[in-house]
């Protein structure tokens, strides 16, 4: 059931206020007067010192489940103080990549059913790591054949492209990296301030969704490029993958996710003043050097769209040339999840526009159960 809206994306889209709440529901204790705050993760609290013990962590998924593990991977390493490292479901499986007893091995997929992660799992569980599942589907392959792991219950996604599933599955792994890093008195402020942006994150959401009149109009104006390149780095290196990944998967328009950090070792010879180039400046700890990498794109006439936080608009628009917006600044390693909400607005009105079929992108699927 659509409701009001058009599409099932668009609904997905803008329900995640609502869908991040059921994430959190009952998952986040704000204790009393003396009591701290803390998070409950009732799949994993039998497993947690295990987890702690681990000498690495290892995401593994495909597609957007993928970026949500990046995205999520600075405040795990952060908290944790254990070794996270990414894997493409296939891609390790390709390589045969070692996967070790003293790993723990987090597969993240929402419908809990593709093949690719599947047999990562299998492999992961015959070299004998904890195997800990993070999916949006109760009884699907993927929860059942995990040791344990975190249904992240944003509801039912129909839209071939993941939108709600992946500000969740973000959500889920914060929650995952306040629980691992609970032993730890060093750093309970940070947590209590992540708990706090949590309980505040949905109506961040629904702030930043009032930019849909503003992306419609910023999707007119590139309605007709071939190419549209996305600059991130740091929490914002999966916000550049992700929304290049919405907009490839439904707005059929090739675009480019591009860690800021490698832009003077190849992607700097792509600028010029045709090439529409999205840049992901939020405030956090990157936001001088993004600055910079702004400078740098502007003195070779980059065609710029900026994304900045409220009240930087003139701080990140360089002689006035480039298109800004302005999103709520959250706790850094939550910007993502805001951040990617306009993009996915983007894209979905860049598709519409284009006239392609937003909930059923050509040659894609939901659930990919091939290999
Ligand atoms: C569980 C109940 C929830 C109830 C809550 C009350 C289920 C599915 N969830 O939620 O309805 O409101 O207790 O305390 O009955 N698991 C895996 N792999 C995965 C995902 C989950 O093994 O990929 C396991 C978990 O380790 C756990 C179980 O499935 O044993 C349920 O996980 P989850 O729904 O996340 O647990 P709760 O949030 O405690
Ligand atoms: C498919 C979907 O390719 O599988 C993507 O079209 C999705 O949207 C990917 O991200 C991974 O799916 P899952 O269910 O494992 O998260």
């Amino acid at each position: 059931n659509k409701g009001k809206y058009e599409h099932y994306m668009q609904k997905e889209i803008h329900e995640q206020p609502e869908s991040l709440t059921t994430t959190m529901r009952g998952r986040l204790i704000r204790g009393g007067s003396c009591k701290a705050k803390t998070v409950l993760l009732g799949g994993l609290k039998d497993h947690l010192k295990t987890i702690r013990r681990s000498r690495r962590i290892v995401f593994i998924g495909c597609g957007t489940s993928y970026n949500a593990a990046l995205a999520a991977r600075p405040i795990l390493e952060e908290l944790s103080g254990i070794p996270v490292t990414m894997e493409i479901a296939s891609d390790l499986l390709d390589r045969q990549g070692p996967i070790y007893r003293e790993d723990t091995a987090v597969f993240v997929s929402q419908s809990g059913e593709t093949a690719d992660t599947l047999n990562a799992l299998e492999y992961a569980l015959e070299n004998g790591a904890l195997c800990v599942g993070i999916t949006n589907t109760v009884g699907s392959a993927i929860a059942r054949n995990t040791h344990c792991g975190v249904h992240i219950n944003a509801g039912c996604e129909i839209g071939v492209a993941s939108t709600k599933a992946y500000t969740s599955q973000i959500v889920v792994m914060a929650m995952l990296a306040i629980a691992i890093g609970a032993d730890a008195i060093s750093n309970q402020e940070r947590r209590e301030a992540i708990i706090d942006g949590l309980f505040d994150l949905p109506n961040k959401v629904r702030e930043v969704l009032k930019l849909d009149q503003e992306m419609k109009d910023l999707a007119k104006l590139l309605i007709a490029e071939q190419s549209l390149l996305m600059f991130g780095r740091g929490y914002n290196y999966a916000t550049a993958l992700e929304a290049a990944l919405k907009v490839k998967e439904v707005a059929l328009m090739h675009s480019e996710g591009i860690l800021a950090g490698e832009m003077k070792h190849g992607p700097l010879a792509l600028v010029d003043e045709n090439l529409p180039i999205l840049v992901i400046a939020t405030r956090d700890g990157c936001f001088s050097k993004q600055q910079s990498v702004i400078q740098q794109l502007h003195a070779r006439k980059g065609r710029l769209v900026v994304m900045c936080s409220k009240g930087d608009a003139a701080s990140v628009s360089v002689g006035g040339s480039s298109r800004v917006f302005e999103v709520p600044q959250v706790e850094d390693c939550l910007q993502p999840v805001v951040n990617i909400v306009p993009l996915q607005l983007l894209a979905y009105h860049l598709t519409v526009l284009r006239g392609f079929n937003v909930d059923q992108p050509r040659n894609l699927a939901k659930s990919v159960t091939t290999e």
